[in-house]
This record gives structure tokens, C-alpha cells and sequence, in this order.
């Protein structure tokens, strides 16, 4: 139970793990509209990561995990499995990308918009992000654990959704769950305190309704209980010596 420090090696290599997970979650925008199937998505990220990152999709066979990314329609907190489902106009999709790249792990998520969706919806995508950028914003040496979950709560609490408890951001590196556990919620001050090296994700999920989720028969879809929307959003961040770097960013956010 202790929090590594990546040297400028292992540094160098998260870079490049979180640019190609980056890249994935660009190349496949054009794809995400209504009538495709999550597998059509799974197949097209697969062969990308494979043939021309020449990476590995980390979720294939991690833990069981039958595919190469997660697929997260609607009421699914995370970890859905891509199946031959298609989506349709005015769902809310998050797709979750891990790669493995000369041993070192990327992972990042965005949401995505099936055609136009409802103002609600869009609304709680807004928001999740914010949350995210907002906890993003303060990372740096001194920092605390609880200090970043308390942002993510105090934002999302204020805007009248309910943060998922069971599942955490994460330490990443040559092993894609490493500690510490990176809480959406919590006190600030409270936790860890962050350090020059510490490489981990932040990847906070909001519910329009209750915070409460199960796990459907698979053993991996978490949904919400009270089947209300709920979105996602995840970067992996490098904690350097005046703040932080995100590895994980996109063209559209830079
Ligand atoms: N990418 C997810 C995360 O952000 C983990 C997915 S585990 C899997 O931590 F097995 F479902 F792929
Ligand atoms: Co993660
Ligand atoms: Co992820």
C-alpha cells in the first residue's frame, strides 16, 4: 500500500501510453452515430490499438473483461461490455480506452452524443466534465486525495447530482489499478498528499438521480439502480513540481 513515484523513464513512457489512448478516443468520434453496434466500435478500436499504435487494449482479459474497451450507454455507471446493441438517436455513450504501450498503461474516457440529445442529458455530460476539470485544476505537490474528491463532490452536489462511491480514480503504470484510490468525494485536507511523480486517474461519475448502483448478471455492467442517466469522464495526470500535466489530452481540449 504505497503510492509509486515514476522516475523520467517510466515518465517518458506514460506520455507515450496516454497520447495513443488519446488518439483512440479521436478516431473513433466519426463512428459513434446512430445504428452502430458497441461491437462494431470494439472491432474498429481494436484493430487500431493493435495494427496501428501496435498497442495492447488493456480491458482484453483483465480480470475476465471479454473486450478491448468499455461501451457505456445511458443508465450504465461504467464497464459496460460492448455488445451487437446499436445505439440510437438521443443516447449518451461513454467509451473507456486503456492501452498498454511498452509496458506502461494510458486510460481515458470521454462522453459522446448519439445525434442530438435531451437538454438534461447534455447537461449532466456538461457538468461531469467540469467536475473533472475543476478537481484536474488543482493537482499539484501538497495536494491531498480528499482535497480532489471534495471539489469533485462539492461541484456536482451543488449542481444536484449524486457521485457513485464505488468505483475510484486509481494509481496507473506497468500495472493499469495501482494505488492510491483516488476518491470522487471526500474532505478537504483529508488523504495523501500529493507528490512530484504520482501518476494516477481521475474519473468522476455522476447520476442524475440516487448515487446507489448494481452490477447486472454479466459480473460487470454497473448501472444505476434507480435507472436515472449517469456520465463519465477520465485522464490519467502526472503530478510534476508546480502543478500537474494531463497525459491523457486531446486536440479539442488543448
Ligand atoms: N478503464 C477502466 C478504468 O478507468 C477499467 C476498466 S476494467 C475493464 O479504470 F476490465 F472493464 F476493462
Ligand atoms: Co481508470
Ligand atoms: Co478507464
Amino acid at each position: 500500500m504505497s503510492i509509486s513515484i515514476k522516475n523520467q523513464s517510466e515518465i517518458d513512457k506514460m506520455r507515450i501510453a496516454g497520447k495513443l489512448a488519446a488518439e483512440v478516443l479521436e478516431m473513433i468520434v466519426p463512428h459513434v452515430v446512430p445504428g452502430v453496434t458497441t461491437d462494431e466500435l470494439d472491432q474498429i478500436c481494436h484493430n487500431y490499438i493493435v495494427n496501428d499504435q501496435q498497442a495492447i487494449p488493456a480491458p482484453l482479459n483483465y480480470r475476465g473483461f471479454p473486450k478491448s474497451i468499455c461501451t457505456s450507454i445511458n443508465q450504465t455507471i461504467c464497464h459496460g461490455i460492448p455488445s451487437d446493441k446499436k445505439l440510437k438517436k438521443g443516447d449518451i455513450i461513454n467509451i473507456d480506452i486503456t492501452v498498454i504501450k511498452d509496458e506502461y498503461h494510458g486510460d481515458t474516457s470521454k462522453m459522446f452524443c448519439v445525434g442530438a440529445v435531451s437538454p438534461h442529458a447534455q447537461r449532466l455530460i456538461n457538468i461531469t466534465q467540469e467536475s473533472l476539470f475543476k478537481a484536474i485544476e488543482i493537482v499539484k505537490p501538497g495536494t491531498t486525495l480528499g482535497d480532489i474528491g471534495h471539489v469533485i463532490q462539492k461541484y456536482a452536489e451543488s449542481n444536484r447530482y449524486s457521485v457513485v462511491r464505488e468505483f475510484c480514480g486509481h494509481g496507473i503504470g506497468k500495472q493499469f489499478h495501482e494505488d492510491p484510490h483516488v476518491m470522487h468525494f471526500g474532505k478537504a485536507g483529508e488523504g495523501e498528499v500529493l507528490q512530484a511523480g504520482m501518476i494516477f486517474t481521475i474519473e468522476p461519475m455522476l447520476n442524475i438521480g440516487k448515487r446507489h448502483m448494481k452490477v447486472l448478471k454479466d459480473g460487470w455492467t454497473a448501472v444505476t439502480k434507480d435507472r436515472s442517466l449517469s456520465a463519465q469522464w477520465e485522464h490519467t495526470i502526472l503530478v510534476t513540481p508546480t502543478g500537474h500535466e494531463v497525459l491523457t489530452l486531446r486536440q479539442e481540449e488543448m
